[in-house]
């Protein structure tokens, strides 16, 4: 159902939790990026459908640090949030962290952003509610999703010689 693009709503955190099996690492045995990209890229579009509840496609993924290793066995845990809103497009902030079972320490392990877009039934962009912000942390997230936005438009800007899309 169409959006009032002058509604506001708040967004939820949404949180997925899994373990790493030997099957998902890499050759120095740690968790596979992709592994995680995936988590994250499913994990961000659940944000995103339930804030706007209107299907939604990933439309970029914006920088993704990969600051810790995650090892085989550890709990994996994914929280998002939508952080930004555009007219049809979202930006998802994403943290995830790894947890040893035994102990229980956590580690913030990768953090990112993944920009979405809202598809209607016609199957072309359409609105999104505005984001209400109401927490300083998340007037925050707010400003950093802004500045991935700036990235994004920076880089789709033709680019000098006209050759497509600047980098
Ligand atoms: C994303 C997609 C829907 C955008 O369609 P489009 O016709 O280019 O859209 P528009 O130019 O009207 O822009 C619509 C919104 O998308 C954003 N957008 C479009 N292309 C983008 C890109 N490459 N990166 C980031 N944002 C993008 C625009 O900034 C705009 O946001 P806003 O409304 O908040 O200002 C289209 O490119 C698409 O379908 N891509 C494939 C999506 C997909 O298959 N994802 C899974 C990948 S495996």
């Amino acid at each position: 159902m169409p959006i009032d693009p002058n509604e506001t709503r708040v967004s939820e955190w949404v949180t997925t939790v899994d373990t790493v099996f030997p099957n998902q690492v890499n050759p120095v045995g740690t968790l596979f990026g992709g592994v995680v990209l995936q988590w994250m890229d499913v994990n961000a579009a659940v944000a995103c459908a339930r804030f706007c509840r209107q299907v939604v496609v990933t439309a970029s993924t914006e920088p993704v640090d990969f600051r810790n290793p995650i090892y085989v066995g550890e709990i994996v845990e994914v929280r998002g949030r939508v952080a930004w809103t555009g007219t049809t497009s979202m930006i998802v902030r994403c943290e995830v962290h790894g947890e040893n079972p035994i102990t229980g320490e956590r580690r913030l392990c990768t953090i990112g952003h993944l920009n979405f877009v809202a598809i209607g039934e016609d199957g072309r962009p359409t609105p999104v509610p505005h984001l209400r912000v109401e927490t300083d942390l998340e007037r925050r997230h707010w400003a950093t999703g802004e500045r991935v936005r700036q990235d994004i438009l920076r880089r789709r800007r033709p680019s000098a010689d006209g050759d497509g899309p600047g980098r």
